[in-house]
């Protein structure tokens, strides 16, 4: 039987040397734009553990993101968020999914350029909203026309994604296409800061 997950395993790792990555890679973007998909396959490409905020900040709340929102409200889940961060980001090699907006909160994007090498995955708003559509779990997108909503919170939060090290397109395809441009962009980027 062909295992949809050997071809990953099999390829040759590329090296990314410990002294050029002496920090975290975080993920960010929007919503759908597949940061946690991308985010596992890249770290395991890399050998290096894997994060996620957002089922961080869970663990910490003791339920679901979309009970926070409901139960606290935004503000005190992007105060959780940054407290999560502040504590994932500590200096060590691995790669973090950050919830879509961490990244377009001042003080927690902040946080994470000083902290992290980060990658913006871009992706199309026709991308976002089919990919969205398959979960319910999200509360910025519940009730009417969230096409609409992607397309306003994609409209205002491109400006803070732009501010990324790496910016990679994440198209429809196979997700370990994705992976490959990530770790060229990240190599090319780590070789300039070497050798600046
Ligand atoms: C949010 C994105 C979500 C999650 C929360 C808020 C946002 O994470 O943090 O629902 O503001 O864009 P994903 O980007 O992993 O869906």
């Amino acid at each position: 039987m062909t295992d949809p997950e050997a071809p990953d395993l099999i390829e040759t790792a590329p090296v990314v040397p410990d002294a050029a990555l002496d920090r975290p890679i975080a993920l960010v973007g929007m919503m759908g734009c597949g940061k946690s998909t991308v985010g596992r396959r890249l770290a395991r490409r890399l050998a290096l553990p894997f994060v996620d905020s957002d089922q961080e900040v869970e663990t910490a709340a003791g339920c679901p993101v979309s009970e926070v929102f409901e139960r606290f409200g935004e503000a005190a889940f992007r105060q959780g968020e940054y407290k999560v961060l502040a504590r994932l980001l500590d200096g060590r090699r691995k790669v973090i999914a950050t919830g879509g907006g961490a990244f377009a909160e001042p003080g927690t994007r902040d946080l994470i350029r000083a902290r992290a090498v980060t990658v913006w995955l871009k992706a199309d708003l026709d991308t976002l909203v089919a990919r969205t559509a398959r979960r319910d779990t999200r509360p910025l997108l519940r009730g009417p026309d969230p096409r609409a909503k992607l397309a306003r919170l994609l409209d205002r939060r491109t400006p803070d994604y732009a501010q990324a090290d790496i910016h990679v397109v994440s198209a429809d395809g196979p997700h370990g296409r994705v992976v490959d441009a990530i770790i060229d962009a990240l190599t090319a980027h780590l070789e300039e800061n070497t050798a600046s």
